[in-house]
């Protein structure tokens, strides 16, 4: 047990590690104004971290640029969330890769079903401080293994999967495998996911997240996507059904992107391709075990 005003130390492996940045972009929303995202929550969940949230910004590239596009991916998210709540108010979201996810919070319509899933340890230190709820579930699993399928499938769906900030950091075939995993199991449903380009890839080091280490872990992003609608080759099942590109999500913050950096996205995307947020539709029907 955590006193409530005490102060939580960070032991995560560097991978579970990452999940400190998109929580530190939106919670350092409630500073902005006006702000792109209104998450108090993630901003209590920083406080309540005894961490350095300074080598962020000193070791990563995480400029003020970076911290609003991390904004504006959850944001864009959340609508996608809302979207399919719109057409089915008692639907099942699950978060896989949630960390220290408080999208439930900010997209509950008092009526569907949530899940979160993370890796062993992720999962402890998240229990900590977004402990389950009725309606908020944590699981503890790899999304590469099926054996959360289970649990999830006991909801009547339809389901959506959320896998935000996540998939870059895999090879392409352990999410090609992941792909078709979900197709088996939750046709009907729909697929939200982000695609890293190239440029990012060697441009951030997310190995350098590494608390109170003057080291670099090596973790790297894997997963690149030049054509979006090469994954809906990987299965037919897959089927595009929305995605924004950066470029369509920075004027809403336009005010707080420098010119520059907007030219510069606007030139790589012709070799290194774009940064993506995606909905799928799973188009077949689910196999029940
Ligand atoms: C960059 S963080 C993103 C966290 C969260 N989605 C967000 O946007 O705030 C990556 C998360 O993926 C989790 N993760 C990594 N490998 C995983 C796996 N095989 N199964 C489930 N979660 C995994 C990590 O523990 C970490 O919480």
């Amino acid at each position: 047990m955590v006193a409530p005003n005490e102060k939580i130390k960070v032991d995560l492996s560097p991978f579970e590690e990452t999940m400190l940045i998109p929580l530190w972009a939106r919670g350092a929303e409630v500073h902005e104004d006006p702000p792109i995202l209104c998450d108090e929550e993630a901003a209590r969940l920083v406080d309540r971290l005894d961490y350095d949230f300074s080598i962020l910004t000193d070791r990563m590239f995480m400029n003020s640029y970076m911290r609003t596009r991390f904004a504006l991916r959850s944001v864009v998210m959340d609508e996608y969330v809302q979207d399919f709540l719109t057409l089915y108010p008692r639907a099942t979201i699950v978060e896989l890769g949630c960390g220290l996810s408080t999208r439930f919070e900010r997209v509950d319509n008092g009526e569907l079903q949530w899940y979160c899933l993370d890796l062993p340890d992720a999962m402890r230190f998240r229990e900590k401080l977004v402990p389950a709820t009725e309606r908020c579930e944590n699981m503890v699993g790899s999304m590469l293994e099926k054996d959360w399928i289970s649990r999830v499938l006991r909801e009547e769906g339809p389901w959506m999967i959320v896998i935000e900030g996540v998939l870059p950091y895999f090879e392409e075939e352990q999410v090609k495998c992941l792909f078709k995993m979900l197709c088996d199991y939750f046709g009907g449903g729909r697929l939200v996911f982000d695609t890293q380009t190239e440029l990012y890839r060697r441009l951030i080091k997310p190995g350098k997240l590494v608390y109170a280490e003057d080291s670099d872990s090596g973790l790297e992003f894997q997963w690149v996507v030049r054509d979006i609608h090469e994954i809906e080759k990987w299965d037919d099942r897959l089927e595009l059904l929305e995605t924004q590109t950066t470029h369509d999500m920075v004027p809403r913050a336009n005010h707080r992107i420098p010119l520059k950096i907007r030219m510069l996205e606007g030139v790589s995307k012709y070799w290194w391709g774009e940064y993506r947020l995606n909905v799928f539709e799973m188009v077949d029907e689910p196999v029940k075990d």
